[in-house]
């Protein structure tokens, strides 16, 4: 390996990192990883931390989990490609699509359509919806409705179904058709509505009135996340997805829950949409699915869809979509490991349990710093720090001190994800209390900074 002077004078040289300025990356050169072990991180300069991140949202059984490397390490001596195109297909895969079968099977969902990643699931959802209908007979039926705030990656379709303008402007004109109301979000929103309830109530209503605005018979499918996340962490109230469920059933709009990180269990349920007891049309999932250590992802699909494809003699339901990588022998080897000890780990249960030790220690952190203007979470290891500069006016963070508060939280044994005015938590799944505290500690040392 090049020495740490090289990556030092390197660092972002030739490099443009996702989600930031060219020039900034530059100025203010990202943290080297260069090792990982358990939930630790260490850096160039062998600084070791608790990674508050869990890599991005995937690594949820931690940095070390054996089995998964064995299972990728044999599946390269064993098949390293093939395709599953038309025509051929291979072993891991027939065998993963039983187990997904098995595991989605409490959430209505009977079928897998593999992608490369979370973006790619979106893709895929958004497409294949769109395509039910047509296979039915309803291809009026092209637009898509979604939440602001919601994150649903950054390709096109996904980007123009994406409710933050910062995956959006420098990118528009973006997918027509698709339209957004506003997030069950309780620290701010168009009705000044703080009551989670009767917020989701409202967002509900607007549903309902921006379906009967486009023409239900215009609109293919929803699409929401079952907690929000890369928008800060805005879990809804329990009313809010069975509410939009029954709004999209009543008009024959397809719901795809995007559960890219809330699928296996990082809500503290083994998924987000089982967790306000929903079943979706579509399931994105991605990230966790490998654990982060192969770049995979499947929509599961449900049955009643599955048939509607199945059962079709118009040759509308051939799937024109599909990735090179769609089914990867080495990503469906990796998923096998990391399903089969997801479940043995049982890792919701660590989740609910931490989650709500986490989010405890920062209701406290708020108690102590005006800065921390809203603090969401209590729904496993995902959880949010909305920060103010002022409390009273709701007036957003500088850059700067947000950015102290990761870097004094960074020396003192946590990586935090900064994002906007939000500090989004999002650890392996597998953290222990001492883990929690070590990152609370580190978010205090970060605080004082500032004070
Ligand atoms: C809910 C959701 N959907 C889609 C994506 C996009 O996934 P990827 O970055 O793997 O393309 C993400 C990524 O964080 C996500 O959180």
């Amino acid at each position: 390996m090049k020495d740490s002077n090289f990556l030092k004078e390197m660092n972002a040289r030739s490099v443009w990192h996702p989600m930031a300025h060219p020039a900034d990356c530059q100025a203010n050169p990202p943290t080297i990883v260069t090792g990982a072990s358990g939930v630790r991180i260490k850096d160039v300069d062998g600084h070791e931390v608790v990674d508050g991140v869990g890599g991005l949202w995937n690594v949820n059984l931690g940095f070390s989990c054996q089995p998964i490397k064995d299972a990728i390490a044999a599946q390269l001596d064993q098949l390293p490609y093939y395709s599953i195109f038309r025509g051929t297909t291979n072993d891991k895969v027939i065998q993963l699509s039983e187990e997904l079968r098995n595991f989605f099977a409490p959430d209505g969902l009977t079928r897998a359509f593999y992608t490369s990643g979370g973006s790619d699931s979106v893709e895929t959802a958004l497409r294949l919806a769109r395509q039910y209908h047509k296979v039915r007979g309803e291809a009026g039926r092209t637009k898509f409705l979604s939440l602001k705030k919601g994150y649903h990656g950054t390709h096109m379709g996904g980007a123009s179904v994406n409710g933050n303008a910062n995956f959006r402007t420098q990118y528009e004109p973006l997918l027509p058709g698709c339209y957004h109301i506003p997030a069950p979000y309780t620290y701010r929103n168009p009705f000044n509505e703080t009551d989670p309830e009767k917020l989701a109530q409202l967002c509900l209503q607007a549903l309902e009135d921006e379906i009967a605005f486009q023409g239900a018979g215009t609109v293919a499918a929803f699409i929401m996340e079952p907690i929000l996340g890369a928008g800060g962490v805005i879990p809804p109230h329990e009313s809010f997805m069975p509410g939009v469920r029954e709004i999209c059933t009543k008009h024959g709009i397809l719901l795809i829950a995007d559960e890219v990180i809330t699928a296996f269990g990082r809500t503290g349920s083994w998924t987000g949409s089982r967790h306000w007891g929903v079943q979706p049309d579509f399931m994105c999932t991605a990230k966790a699915i490998t654990n982060g250590y192969f770049p995979f992802g499947a929509v599961m699909i449900a049955e009643n869809v599955a048939e509607t494809f199945e059962k079709d003699e118009s040759g509308r339901a051939a799937i024109g979509h599909g990735y090179t990588y769609s089914g990867h022998p080495v990503g469906a080897a990796a998923a096998l490991a990391c399903l089969d000890e997801t479940l043995k780990q049982n890792v919701p249960e660590n989740a609910a349990v931490r989650g709500a030790e986490l989010h405890k220690g920062l209701l406290d952190l708020q108690g102590a710093y005006g800065l921390i203007g809203d603090v969401r979470g209590g729904h496993g290891l995902m959880c949010a720090l909305e920060l103010v500069s002022d409390p009273a006016t709701k007036a957003p963070i500088d850059k700067a001190t947000i950015n102290t508060i990761q870097e004094v939280a960074y020396q003192n044994g946590a990586m935090v994800r900064v994002s906007g005015p939000n500090i989004i938590l999002s650890p392996p799944l597998i953290l222990t209390e001492d883990d929690v505290n070590t990152i609370l500690s580190a978010l205090k040392a970060g605080f004082e900074a500032t004070a």
